[in-house]
């Protein structure tokens, strides 16, 4: 079932449509593979110190080799790999110096849709029922995973049926919302060019074809340098390697969650909230939103908000798209069941802060080319008045690897410093107006309130 899951995601036509329109460098493809990332010494006391951590996450003789190597010869870990290079992307070399990287990390250059699978890390911390996060004073404490059974949700990774008593009362709700719902119709599967009208039709707001948004979208952080860090598509099996890899270094983010994946791991999502990071709705069978009946939106949506009220205890205020495929038909429906849109930042159609890493596992882009681009994220984030969100994934092996790797490390060693943050934290909010039950209501409007 977990291997399903993970193909039909890994589908190259889904991760091509996730490639889109992010930051690509030219990269110089004649397979020379030198080492070009700074000395390990450079690294701050923080990074070092991660090095326990990260053995623990990411073990692979190819690991260990590496840092042996590294720690022998001074160089970062920066080793080529004559077997990928033969069978996958031609592989060049990174067009920048990394600040640092994680001794223990993967060569970057195996970090490929081919790669062998590494042993995964059970989860060390499980939460007992009643447990509060102690950001979050005002919550309830947490339900008891255990009794959590997926029989009692829809099939995972389809779109749940509509004739449901949850979901006919879903629809209830958001009739009596007070929200309109736009009604022009959903849009075709293939895109902006298998639907040339509905794109031109600036009333859409389609942000998928030409990036429009609206006020109450969250697309940046507001201040300079503050960086909203997110996941996408978890809790996976390699989720507890990225997690263990944030408390180390004392950062926490916001993840975008499936409702499939959530009930599959219902005690990693309480881990994730407990140790302080932000949760937020991320559909239920991530399809394209635009492209479903309102009635099907609210069935995602609805089922999503309730497997993570059953295993926290909490429901979530805020939403990211799949794909980033929203327009103002999807918006209502989501601000109608009170979600805010939470978007990544775009400052142009070829610039937008998507690290690509979702397209290492389907082979769509090569480890150079993840780097490169963020490297452009992070030289576009020092030219822009405000801070920035960046989309990046906890599903795959490969992007779990780029990130604890490469990616959070260099970031953490990258002057000047980030502040480094949960979503609506970089809002200026307490971690409380993430959730309905929690939100401070005198202060923050809630999505469906806000809208009429
Ligand atoms: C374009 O839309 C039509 C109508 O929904 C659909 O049958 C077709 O498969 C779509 N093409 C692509 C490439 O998705
Ligand atoms: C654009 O979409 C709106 C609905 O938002 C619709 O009323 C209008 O007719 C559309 N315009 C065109 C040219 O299709
Ligand atoms: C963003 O990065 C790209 C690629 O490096 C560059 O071409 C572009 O000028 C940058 N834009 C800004 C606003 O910094
Ligand atoms: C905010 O309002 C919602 C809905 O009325 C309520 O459930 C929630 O408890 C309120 N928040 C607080 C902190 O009381
Ligand atoms: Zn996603």
């Amino acid at each position: 079932m977990r291997f399903a899951l993970v193909s039909a995601l890994a589908l190259p036509v889904l991760a091509s449509a996730h490639g889109r329109a992010g930051v690509r460098h030219h990269v110089v493809r004649d397979g020379t593979v030198t080492s070009s990332a700074s000395s390990t010494a450079s690294a701050p006391a923080s990074a070092s110190a991660s090095a326990s951590a990260a053995s623990s996450a990411v073990s692979s003789a190819a690991a260990s080799s590496a840092a042996s190597s590294a720690a022998s010869s001074g160089s970062a870990v920066v080793s080529g790999s004559a077997s990928v290079a033969a069978t996958g992307p031609a592989m060049g070399t990174i067009t920048f110096t990394l600040a640092s990287t994680n001794p223990t990390a993967v060569p970057y250059s195996s970090i490929t849709f081919n790669a062998p699978t590494q042993t995964t890390h059970a989860q060390t911390t499980t939460y007992s029922a009643g447990s509060v996060p102690s950001n979050i004073p005002n919550a309830p404490g947490i339900p008891n995973w255990a009794a959590l059974n997926p029989k009692d949700y829809p099939t995972l990774d389809k779109t749940p049926p509509l004739d449901s008593d949850e979901v006919k009362q879903w629809i209830q709700e958001v009739a009596n919302s007070g929200v309109p719902i736009p009604d022009f119709g959903p849009t075709n599967l293939g895109g902006c060019a298998n639907n040339t009208a509905a794109a031109a039709n600036a009333s859409r707001c389609w942000w998928t074809c030409g990036g429009c948004e609206r006020d109450y979208d969250v697309t940046t952080c507001p201040t300079k340098n503050n960086w909203g860090l997110t996941y996408d598509d978890g809790p996976s099996q390699y989720t507890t390697d990225l997690l263990a890899y944030l408390d180390q270094q004392d950062i926490r983010g916001t993840f975008y969650v499936v409702g499939s994946r959530a009930i599959s791991r219902p005690a990693l999502l309480q881990a994730e909230y407990i140790q302080g990071h932000q949760i937020a709705v991320h559909t239920w069978s991530h399809p394209y939103m635009t492209t479903k009946s309102n009635e099907e939106i609210i069935a995602e949506l609805g089922w999503t908000k309730k497997i993570i009220k059953d295993a926290l205890g909490v429901t979530p205020l805020y939403w990211r798209p799949p794909y980033g495929d929203i327009d103002d038909r999807v918006r209502a429906i989501g601000m109608a069941m009170n979600l805010y849109p939470v978007m990544w930042t775009r400052i142009s159609s070829t610039q937008t802060f998507d690290t690509l890493d979702y397209d290492l596992a389907g082979g769509q882009a090569t480890p150079v080319e993840v780097l490169d681009s963020w490297d452009a994220i992070m030289n576009n984030a020092s030219q822009i008045d405000t801070g920035f969100i960046v989309l990046e994934h906890d599903l795959f092996q490969q992007t779990v690897d780029i990130a604890v790797g490469y990616i959070l490390p260099e970031a953490l060693a990258r002057q000047p410093k980030y502040n480094i943050t949960p979503v609506i934290t970089c809002q200026e909010m307490p971690m409380s107006n993430a959730y309905f039950e929690t939100n401070d209501n005198s202060t923050n409007t809630l999505p469906a309130g806000e809208y009429r």
